[in-house]
């Protein structure tokens, strides 16, 4: 193979032929395939089966789950998840199934009731939250359905761009950022301790907060188990103890939608959340609660993990492998992330091939995330990113639509070095 960049045209166009031949015949074998969100595989689903055979239903002070109360969770629920989250229980809540509600819920406060004595977001006359990006499509969502200005801060292997972080947060009308700080979706970064440290530290409204979203802190891939430091802490060893706010859930450790999340930060924040709650819900599902951290301290959670790498792993692997035989060789029409954890992979390809790629995949039968979607306003700037989640197809399924999508990057760099 050849680096296309040194390709003249006629080498070009008859490398295009190529390419359409080999794409019009995958396209007649009618693939149909859904690749565009990062959900467990059904074997990795089976791995928590136990849990549905659970009929615990009493705390260890005896306290039954089936009836109300609790809102903040069982006692050795909100113990799970504190250890987890790296904070004290008192400064846990743990909720209902989705994380993602969680964080909707702690926008909503700041909107409707403010927060550290500030006027509620709603009633300021601008909010601005900062997105990391690439980044998680639905954390957008969030405060694109607030009606916030959506703040694009580029993405570096250790954290969002810090230093375009502390200038942006100097304006009083930012009020958030949006963090994955474990294996961040969908680059599979982890944060360094010096964007903790800064971004704890910075210049910032007295009501700004750190969404700080661990949805994938114990999911590894590898051996090496990567971390980065507490932002809680962070922000209390830097005087701004109200700062963070953690989330964390078991959608991909149990059962995704049908888990339990959790959120931690500090006690005044955890007072205005469980008053916020009160009005909302007399408790969440404690039955589900219970079962999931008898589940897990019983399976042990690195050892659940574990099963769950053993399954995904090699689909990351072979994922990558097709983008190094197939992609590498042709100069640099394409490069990509290589995560140690998490759900996903970045691609990106040439400038403004993007959508084209996942326009020849979906019509080849292959479902992408649509380009763009890691993007505030689903808008890439670049159109060049394209989010991989490669854990729910099956080994077979999985490497002909790896082979399908190197096809379609190929096709459409060239297409684009002919225009
Ligand atoms: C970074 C991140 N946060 C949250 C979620 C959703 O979590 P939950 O199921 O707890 O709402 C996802 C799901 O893909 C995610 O990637």
């Amino acid at each position: 193979m050849l680096d296309y960049r040194t390709m003249d045209s006629s080498a070009l166009q008859a490398e295009q032929g190529r390419l359409r031949q080999a794409y019009d015949a995958f396209a007649k074998r009618g693939l149909k395939l859904d690749m565009s969100r990062g959900k467990p595989a059904p074997n990795q689903l089976d791995l928590s089966m136990g849990l549905l055979a659970m009929q615990d239903y009493k705390d260890r002070d005896g306290v039954d789950m089936r009836n109300y109360g609790a809102l903040e969770g069982a006692a050795e629920v909100r113990e799970f998840f504190a250890e987890l989250l790296g904070a004290q229980p008192g400064e846990t809540i743990v909720g209902g199934s989705s994380s993602l509600n969680l964080m909707y819920n702690m926008v909503d406060l700041g909107w409707r009731k403010g927060f550290s004595g500030c006027a509620p977001w709603g009633a300021q006359d601008k909010v601005k939250f900062l997105c990391p990006s690439p980044g998680y499509d639905r954390h957008f969502r969030i405060s694109e359905d607030f009606g916030f200005e959506l703040i694009t801060v580029p993405m570096t292997p250790g954290g969002p761009d810090m230093d375009a972080v502390e200038r942006l947060a100097q304006d009083e009308a930012v009020k958030g950022i949006w963090c994955i700080p474990v294996y961040s979706n969908p680059d599979g970064y982890v944060y360094s301790a010096e964007t903790v440290r800064r971004m704890a530290e910075m210049k910032a409204a007295p009501d700004f907060r750190v969404f700080w979203d661990n949805a994938y802190l114990v999911h590894h891939l590898t051996d090496e188990a990567l971390s980065c430091p507490n932002m809680l802490e962070a922000c209390r060893d830097a005087g701004n103890p109200q700062r963070a706010m953690m989330f964390c859930s078991t959608s991909k450790m149990t059962f995704a939608g049908a888990g339990v999340c959790a959120m931690a930060a500090d006690a005044a924040n955890i007072e205005a959340a469980k008053n916020y709650l009160f009005a909302m819900t007399i408790c969440f599902d404690k039955v589900n609660q219970l079962r999931h951290v008898r589940f897990l301290r019983k399976e042990g959670l690195a050892a659940h993990m574990q099963k769950h790498a053993a399954l995904i792993a090699p689909k990351f692997d072979a994922v990558r492998e097709a983008f190094e035989r197939e992609l590498a060789p042709c100069g640099d029409i394409a490069c990509w992330t290589s995560p140690k954890g998490g759900y996903f992979i970045s691609l990106n390809v040439l400038d403004g091939c993007a959508a084209r790629v996942v326009q020849l995949c979906r019509e080849a039968g292959v479902v992408l995330t649509g380009a763009g979607a890691a993007f505030p306003y689903g808008q890439d700037p670049r159109d060049r990113h394209i989010r991989i989640a490669p854990s729910y197809p099956s080994a077979g399924e999985l490497a002909a639509a790896a082979e399908l999508l190197c096809l379609s990057v190929r096709l459409a760099a060239v297409e684009k070095l002919l225009a």
